[in-house]
């Protein structure tokens, strides 16, 4: 039998997160999975989503990315297992309301970090985090998405975000090439979920993704699942620092 592989996965908040779809993906492919909530009250919710079968290969934590000890107590944790992870899952971003509330110029200093922490600075902490646990050939994705390249009515700061995180990714896959560790992006279209609803002109968005695209469906999670199942597999071993476009081609119309 196959042996089993090991990811991590960050930033499951429900049924909608990119993050759940990912782990419903890998769960079919013999995986174990470690998986990240924000707090207790979400993993309450995170139990729920899952099923017996699936829950006997999940470990759900709780980790605010934020902060330094719980972050080095989730490493603990999957360290003292003696875990050597296959892939890990960087699936977060945060932005303050008050950040969109204002033109771009105005942003404050203090949204303005907070966004760039949470949103692109939690991806540098984690791949310093598990370095020591990645495996040689291993592989990591964030996510993004076009606003990063492009000034999209309403995705301003996150735009910023985005950009830096791409650009992160470049040079993380730099790095981390060195340990056979790959680094990629998924760019993926406008999809409603938790994160994306907090986002002024998401409809606008999502609409975009929905009518100016090659292929005419609508983009849901499990297609940046199946994606990101590809990227993660040992197969993409040729393929990092890359921002990979998951939109039913709408970022080419
Ligand atoms: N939904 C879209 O349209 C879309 C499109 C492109 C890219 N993305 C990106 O996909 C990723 C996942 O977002 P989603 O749409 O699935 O929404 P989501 O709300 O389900 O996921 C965002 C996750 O980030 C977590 N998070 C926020 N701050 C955190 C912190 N300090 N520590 C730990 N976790 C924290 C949240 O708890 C949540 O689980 C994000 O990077 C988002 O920007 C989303």
């Amino acid at each position: 039998m196959e042996t089993k592989k090991h990811a991590l996965i960050l930033g499951v908040a429900n049924k909608f997160s990119i993050a759940y779809a990912i782990c419903k993906k890998l769960l079919t492919q013999n995986y174990s999975l470690h998986i990240t909530v924000l707090n207790d009250k979400v993993k309450e919710k995170a139990l729920r989503l899952f099923d017996e079968k699936e829950l006997s290969n999940i470990t759900i934590h709780t980790c605010n990315l934020n902060n330094n000890e719980e972050l080095a107590e989730l490493f603990d944790h999957i360290n003292s297992k003696e875990i050597i992870l296959d892939n890990l899952v960087h699936s977060i971003a945060f932005a303050p309301q008050t950040a969109f509330s204002n033109p771009i110029e105005a942003v404050s200093k203090d949204d303005f970090l907070t966004t760039m922490e949470t949103s692109c600075f939690s991806f540098n902490t984690v791949c310093n985090t598990f370095k020591p646990i990645l495996k040689q050939g291993s592989s990591i994705i964030t996510l993004t998405y076009l606003g990063s390249q492009r000034a999209i009515n309403g995705y301003d700061i996150m735009g910023i975000a985005k950009a830096a995180l791409e650009a992160n990714t470049r040079y993380l896959a730099h790095s981390l090439g060195k340990h056979g560790i790959r680094v990629n992006a998924i760019s993926a279209g406008a999809i409603k979920t938790a994160a994306s609803s907090g986002i002024p002109g998401i409809r606008d968005m999502i609409k975009d993704t929905q009518e100016k695209c090659a292929i005419k469906t609508t983009l849901n999670t499990a297609d940046v699942a199946n994606a990101a199942s590809l990227f993660l597999h040992t197969d993409a071993n040729a393929i990092t620092g890359q921002i990979i476009y998951v939109d039913n081609g709408a970022s080419t119309i």
